[in-house]
C-alpha cells in the first residue's frame, strides 16, 4: 500500500476591515512611520472591532471560505485544530466554538498554544491524524485577535501586532504530495522575554494585575530578535540539508511575519532570493498564528502542483520550527 501523506487541498483566510495604519499609530504613541517601516517592515495592520467579537470570529469565516473553495459541506470535517494565543475563553477551546459557528457538527477538535509557531505545530499535529489513515478531512486554523492583548499606549509592542486568520484543509495523498518533513522545537527558558504576565494560574486576573497592565503582551524585543534570527534560519537550513534541497529547489519560503529583518536573514541563510519569499507583513503586521496561513491564502493562485515550500516560524515560548511540503494542486 502506498504511504499516506497529508496534503493541503484548500486554503481560506480572513482579515477584518479596519486598517490601523502607521499614520494613525503616530497619533496614538510616540512613534513614526519611518521607525516602524525601517525596523519591522510593517505599514498597516487589521483590527477586529465590535463588542463580543473574538478569535473564533476570525477563524470561522476562514473555514467557511475554505469549505466553499473545496466544495465540501462543513459536516464532512472530521477534525478541526485551532492554533491560537488569544482564545475566545480560557475554556472551552476556540476550536470547539469555530466548529459550532461553521456547523461542523461531526468534527472534534482542540486548540494548540505555541504562540507564533502555533500554526506549524498544529499543521504537523493534523498531518499525523491524516497519515494514520483514520481521518480524511482535517482543518487546521491559525487565528489570533492580537488587539485583545495589545497595550495601545506601549509603542514597543502596539506597532507590531494585528488580527487575522487562515485555515487549510488537509486530506490524504498517496502520490507523494503534501507534508514531507518537519522539525519542531521549543525552549521554555525563553518565556521570560515574551509572555503575558497575568491571566493564567500563576497570576490570576485581579484589579491589581489589570492596573499593572499585566494582561497585555510583554516583550523584550532584542533577545527575541536575536533568537529568532538564529533559530528560524538554523531550522530552515537543517530541513533543507537533511532532505538534500538547495535554494534553487525551493519555489517559496513561507516565513512567520514578525519582522522583515528576521525574514531577510532566514532567506539569505537558505540562499533563497527575495522574489521567492512570501511577504505580507507590510499589510497585516504580526498576526501570530495567522501569518503563515494568510500567506498561503494570498499566494494560493500563484502556486503550482509540485512546488517545494519551506514554512518557518519562531515565537514566544520560545517555540520554532520548519516544515517542507510539496504543493498538491
Ligand atoms: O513573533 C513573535 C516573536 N517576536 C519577534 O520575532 C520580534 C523580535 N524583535 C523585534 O522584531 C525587534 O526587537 C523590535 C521590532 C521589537 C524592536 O526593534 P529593535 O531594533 O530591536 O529596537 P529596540 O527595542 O532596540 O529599540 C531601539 C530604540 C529604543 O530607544 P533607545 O532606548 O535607543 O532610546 C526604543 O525605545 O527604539 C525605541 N523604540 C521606538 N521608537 C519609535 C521602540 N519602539 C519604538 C517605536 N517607535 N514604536
Amino acid at each position: 500500500m502506498s504511504k499516506i501523506t497529508a496534503a493541503i487541498t484548500a486554503v481560506g483566510g480572513y482579515v477584518p476591515e479596519f486598517v490601523l495604519s502607521n499614520g494613525i499609530l503616530e497619533k496614538m504613541v510616540d512613534t513614526t512611520d519611518e521607525w516602524i517601516t525601517s525596523r519591522t517592515g510593517i505599514k498597516e495592520r487589521r483590527i477586529l472591532k465590535g463588542e463580543g467579537k473574538g478569535t473564533s470570529d476570525l477563524g470561522a469565516p476562514a473555514v467557511l471560505e475554505l469549505c466553499k473553495k473545496a466544495g465540501i459541506d462543513p459536516l464532512e470535517i472530521d477534525m478541526l485544530i485551532c492554533a491560537t494565543t488569544t482564545p475566545d475563553f480560557v475554556f472551552p477551546a476556540t476550536a470547539n466554538i469555530i466548529t459550532d459557528k461553521v456547523g461542523a457538527k461531526n468534527a472534534f477538535g482542540y486548540d494548540i498554544s505555541a504562540a507564533c509557531s502555533g500554526f506549524l505545530f498544529a499543521l504537523v499535529t493534523g498531518s499525523k491524524f491524516i497519515e494514520s489513515g483514520q481521518y480524511k478531512k482535517v482543518v487546521v486554523v491559525g487565528a489570533d485577535k492580537m488587539s485583545s492583548i495589545t497595550d495601545y499606549t506601549d509603542r514597543t509592542t502596539c506597532v507590531l501586532f494585528g488580527d487575522g486568520a487562515g485555515a487549510v484543509l488537509l486530506e490524504p495523498n498517496t502520490e507523494g504530495y503534501g507534508i514531507k518533513d518537519s522539525i519542531l522545537r521549543s525552549d521554555g527558558s525563553g518565556r521570560v522575554y515574551l509572555h503575558q504576565k497575568s491571566g493564567g494560574s500563576v497570576s490570576p486576573p485581579s484589579y491589581k494585575t489589570i492596573d499593572a497592565k499585566e494582561h497585555f503582551v510583554y516583550q523584550d524585543g532584542q533577545p527575541v530578535f536575536k533568537s529568532a534570527v538564529v533559530n528560524m534560519a538554523d531550522v530552515s537550513a537543517e530541513i533543507m540539508e537533511r532532505n538534500n534541497l538547495q535554494g534553487s529547489d525551493i519555489a517559496w519560503l513561507v516565513p512567520h511575519q514578525a519582522n522583515k529583518r528576521i525574514i531577510d536573514a532566514t532567506a539569505r541563510r537558505m540562499e533563497i532570493s527575495d522574489e521567492k519569499v512570501m511577504l505580507n507583513i507590510q499589510r497585516y503586521g504580526n498576526t501570530t498564528s495567522g501569518t503563515i496561513p494568510l500567506c498561503l491564502w494570498e499566494w494560493e493562485k500563484t502556486l503550482n502542483k509540485g512546488d517545494n515550500l519551506i514554512l518557518a516560524a519562531f515565537g514566544g515560548g520560545f517555540t520554532w520550527g520548519s516544515v517542507w511540503l510539496k504543493w498538491a494542486y
